[in-house]
């Protein structure tokens, strides 16, 4: 894998090289599968990806490389999600993005939306959808053609004397019996999970690449006519700085998440009477004093600390019963209820307080934690190693 400092030896030189020739290959950066991950939640340290430290990359390479965005890039159609997407073509547009695929995630959330990413990313929105007046799902580039297509696109342009790069919205085995595999590309960039594969896949004179998921890498190569080379996958670690305009883009994403009140305005599903972790210290009380030692108790600061303190995508596990009506609704209204307390564990409990003969409360286990200590948010969890840094009893 590689990391942040070492591709730019290897662009500069060849950047040097192309002063030099008359048809130099093309640096081709392409990112993609954003799936509403503008940045790296930071659970765990230390985590790539992220809209700032992409565009830093990418505009450390200058104008001659070419990026290019693969499409899936929101997940739903919920307000955040628009505001996301909108957000993402902006970035783009300041990367100075080529070419921006979007699918049916995107036009999912409708057909204005499509149109506003088309005009904040400058007009780089390429669509295979014809429908709606969306913009075109073909691209000349000068040095090579872009196309954007799908696994129920029967046809496509006929191919032209420019070597052709297909973002095709679908996963690898899709593509390889796609019609756009049959259109003689150069390149088809695919969908897929976790990391981008080490090596390209090349079957039958095509090139098949992946950006991986979630915004978290990029790849780059180089396409001398059909030849694809110089294929890199770049981490976007802590290591790579914030694009300060970029940076200021996100800054108004989490200001407007935050005035538009969408954590407000989040759909609780259950009326759990929840009454907070100091009601539990009465009786509970070497529990409550151990408790307040922990991570946990101090969990919603680790939020507002980073500007996520109302954003829907992080409180659910960073404070108690987001999803009920008598659950954490603001630091202000339930102070009580902010942080990991006992009845993320235990269950809502005010009934108990009250009377805790007639209304008992569970236990709880290492099934428990898993809701919050997933792969992705705690990769290093281990219960007994865990449980021990928080026991209670
Ligand atoms: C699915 C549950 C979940 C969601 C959603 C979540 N977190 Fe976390 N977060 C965790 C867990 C679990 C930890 C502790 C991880 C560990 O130490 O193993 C954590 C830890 C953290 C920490 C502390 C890291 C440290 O160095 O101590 C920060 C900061 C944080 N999260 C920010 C965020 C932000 C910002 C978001 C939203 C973009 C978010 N979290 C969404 C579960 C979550
Ligand atoms: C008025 C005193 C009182 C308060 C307040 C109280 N509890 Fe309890 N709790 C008890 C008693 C007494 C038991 C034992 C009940 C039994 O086994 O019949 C108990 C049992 C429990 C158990 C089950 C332990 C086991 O061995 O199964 C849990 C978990 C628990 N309480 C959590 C909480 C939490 C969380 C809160 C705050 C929301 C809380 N309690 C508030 C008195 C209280
Ligand atoms: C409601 C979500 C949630 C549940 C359930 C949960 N945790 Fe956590 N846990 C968090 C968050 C969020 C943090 C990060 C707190 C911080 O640093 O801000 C965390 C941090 C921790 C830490 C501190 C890690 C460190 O960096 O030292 C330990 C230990 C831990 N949890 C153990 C557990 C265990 C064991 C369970 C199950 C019995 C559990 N947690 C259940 C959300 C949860
Ligand atoms: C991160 C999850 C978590 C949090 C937060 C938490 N507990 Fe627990 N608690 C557990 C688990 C898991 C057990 C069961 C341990 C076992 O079975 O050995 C437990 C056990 C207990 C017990 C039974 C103790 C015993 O003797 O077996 C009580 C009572 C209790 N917790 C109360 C509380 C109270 C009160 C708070 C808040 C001040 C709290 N817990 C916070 C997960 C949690």
């Amino acid at each position: 894998m590689i990391r942040w400092a070492l591709p730019l030896a290897g662009v500069t030189a060849l950047a040097l090289a192309a002063g030099f020739r008359s048809s130099a290959p093309v640096t081709v950066v392409i990112g993609g599968n954003s799936s509403g991950v503008l940045s790296p939640c930071g659970c765990t340290a230390p985590m790539s990806g992220g809209i700032k430290r992409k565009a830093q990359y990418v505009r450390s390479l200058g104008p001659r490389a070419m990026y290019l965005e693969s499409g899936a890039q929101i997940r739903g159609t919920a307000r955040q999600d628009v505001i996301k997407a909108e957000t993402l073509s902006e970035a783009f547009a300041s990367m100075g993005a080529r070419a921006v695929a979007i699918g049916p995630t995107e036009f999912a959330a409708g057909a204005g939306l499509v149109l506003t990413m088309n005009n904040l990313s400058k007009g780089a929105v390429l669509s295979s959808d014809g429908t709606f007046g969306a913009p075109s799902g073909v691209r000349d580039l000068g040095e090579l053609e872009v196309v954007v297509a799908g696994p129920a696109d029967a046809s496509l342009p006929p191919a032209t004397d420019k070597p052709r790069v297909i973002l095709f919205d679908g996963g690898l085995s899709e593509a390889k019996s796609s019609a756009a595999a049959k259109s003689q590309p150069a390149l088809i960039v695919f969908q897929s999970q976790g990391d981008p594969v080490e090596e390209p896949t090349v079957e039958n004179g095509v090139t098949y690449v992946s950006p991986g998921d979630k915004g978290r890498m990029l790849i780059s190569l180089t396409l001398d006519g059909r030849t694809v080379g110089s294929f890199q996958r770049i981490t976007l670690g802590p290591e790579v700085p914030d694009d300060p305009q970029v940076k200021r883009l996100y800054q108004t994403y989490l200001s407007r998440i935050t005035t538009e009140d969408l954590l407000g305005k989040t759909l609780r599903t259950s009326n759990a009477a929840f009454v907070g972790s100091k009601a539990c210290a009465s009786c509970h009380g070497i529990t409550y004093q151990k408790w307040k030692t922990t991570k946990h108790a101090d969990a919603y600061h680790s939020i507002e600390a980073v500007g996520h303190g109302r954003d829907p995508d992080c409180v659910s596990c960073h404070v108690v019963g987001v999803t009920s009506t008598k659950g954490f609704l603001s630091r202000a209204k339930t102070p009580g209820l902010a942080n990991v307390g006992c009845e993320n564990c235990h269950g809502a409990g005010r009934n108990h307080a009250k009377n805790p003969k007639k209304f008992k409360l569970s236990k709880g286990g290492e099934r428990t934690c898993l809701s919050c200590h997933t792969p992705e948010n705690s990769p290093n969890f281990a219960f007994q190693e865990y449980w021990k840094r928080i026991q209670h009893r």
